[in-house]
């Protein structure tokens, strides 16, 4: 048997994720000759369309060109004839039968299958059956792999029945679960400026290191999504996908080789070592919060107590964190959206400088920026010229735009599609990582339903979050930064 085309089947194909992100990023991965020869993309999903009016949902301005590229109109209607669309139930297996139909009918002959579950999360256990009852995940005829989009489960015990569902149907290695932040090229870049280097993993610890800040900082507020929102909230909205990736790249060990289960073995070990907050400490570990006004939303309960903002203290008990705090934060409705990683790094031992009265010393910092500002930044302190000995804090900057010109960062969707596409899971998380994650979660969400919980706070939107979260900070003689912004 062998297979050289490919199917791409989206279930969810009339949803906003396949209109923004699935479609260009396929578009794009056409255009760059990406694609295998033959491709076909089929939608499936519950509205009812002809293939013709699928295809007029996208358009080559949004989906074919972007700021950097001229459509090409040629290349465009190639690619839209390979679109095509089936209507049907995600609960009907007689759906599920003819959508089989149709696609031996589409492909003729022996092709590679890749199913992209872009629905809500209720329905993937549906599909998924569904598929196996109708012979869809067997691989007799090419490979079959499943793209999951994320909330994978609600909380641990739903995660790990959900994993056992999809583990009676297909193994392992067919299952892609998506975490988006992990297809940004900056976040990639995080394992590539540590392992890639040699200057900075020796300072990459307790001795150096005196904290970590994780910012992820969005402007837009709920909005028509607060259906979803309120019944998840930040923690499990932000925190126990993207926030957890990206700790667990900035602190896992070095991994012996970019072998996704090499890769994801660490990222499971760094994830158990992390110190569990239980009912105990969610007092003293946490900080949580709703913008003003989050409760007028249409949808959302006027009595609510989901936190729509929190900042954690995270400790990771090992041989090389022990003692580092690593500070978390993430909201809606702030102030600017700006995703960066800030490591902090320890005063110098000893001063032997004479300092001006007054003068205070600021300690080297490596700021890693993810978005919007793409970049590093790395803090230190210069003397002053013309005089004794007088410092000031000056940054030496890496500017992707600069380095590599300001159209070279594919959306972080055409990436993952292309991994997929080739077997490599790397960037996608595996059964395991999400069942610990949750666990921290887990605990988190349970210790803010206990008296002992911290007191919802409040803050005005277009802020940087509550003022909770700065006393938060100020305990420990620290202060949140943002290094990335506006350059
Ligand atoms: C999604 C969350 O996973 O990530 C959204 O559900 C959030 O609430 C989004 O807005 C942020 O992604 P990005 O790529 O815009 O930073």
């Amino acid at each position: 048997m062998k297979a050289e085309s490919i199917t791409i089947v989206i279930f969810g194909a009339s949803g906003d994720l396949t209109k923004r992100k699935l479609i260009p990023a396929l578009y794009s991965l056409y255009s760059k000759r990406r694609l295998p020869g033959i491709i076909n993309i089929v939608g499936f999903g519950r509205t009812k369309m002809s293939v013709p009016e699928f295809r007029n949902l996208f358009q080559i301005k949004t989906a074919g060109g972007n700021k950097c590229k001229t459509p090409d109109r040629g290349k465009w209607s190639e690619f839209s004839e390979r679109l095509f669309y089936f209507s049907g139930k995600y609960n009907s297996k007689e759906d599920f039968r003819s959508l089989s139909a149709y696609l031996d009918e589409v492909e003729k002959g022996n092709v590679h299958r890749l199913y992209y579950l872009a629905t809500p999360p209720g329905a993937v256990t549906e599909i998924v059956g569904n598929m196996g009852k109708c012979g869809m995940t067997e691989e007799e005829k090419g490979w079959r792999r499943v793209i999951i989009e994320k909330p994978f489960g609600h909380d641990l015990s739903s995660a790990r029945e959900l994993n056992l569902t999809l583990h009676n149907i297909l193994n392992e290695k067919q299952i892609y679960r998506i975490d988006h932040y992990l297809g940004k090229e900056t976040v990639q870049n995080v394992l590539v400026l540590r392992f890639g280097n040699t200057i900075f993993e020796p300072i990459w610890n307790r001795n150096y290191i005196d904290h970590v800040q994780i910012t992820m900082a969005e402007s837009v507020d709920v909005g028509h999504r607060a259906g979803y929102y309120d019944k998840a909230g930040v923690l499990r909205d932000m925190f126990q996908n993207h926030m957890l990736q990206m700790l667990s790249l900035v602190a896992m060990e070095p991994p012996a080789s970019f072998d996704a289960d090499a890769i994801r073995n660490e990222k499971v070990k760094l994830f158990s070592a992390l110190r569990p907050i239980t009912a105990n400490t969610v007092g003293s570990e946490t900080v949580r919060a709703q913008y003003r006004g989050y409760l007028k939303t249409t949808g959302v309960d006027p009595e609510s107590q989901t936190a729509t903002y929190a900042a954690l203290r995270l400790f990771i008990d090992n041989w090389r964190w022990n003692g580092v705090p690593f500070y978390l934060r993430s909201g809606k409705a702030l102030k600017e959206k700006i995703s960066e990683i800030l490591i902090q790094f320890r005063e110098p031992p000893h001063f032997m400088f004479p300092l001006s009265e007054g003068y205070k010393i600021t300690a080297n910092s490596l700021s890693l920026c993810v978005q919007p500002h793409e970049g590093i930044h790395l803090r230190f302190e210069a003397k002053v010229p013309d005089t004794a000995a007088d410092m000031r804090s000056v940054n030496m900057d890496f500017h992707y735009a600069e380095s590599f010109g300001s159209c070279t960062i594919p959306d972080a969707y055409e990436r993952l599609l292309f991994d997929a596409l080739q077997g490599d899971a790397s960037l996608f998380t595996r059964s395991d990582g999400i069942e610990e994650s949750w666990r921290l979660i887990d605990e988190i969400i349970k210790g803010w339903d206990m008296p002992e919980a911290p007191a919802m706070a409040e803050y005005e939107p277009n802020s940087w979050g509550p003022a909770e979260a700065d006393l938060f900070m100020s305990r420990d003689g620290r202060k949140w930064v943002i290094s990335c912004g506006g350059n």
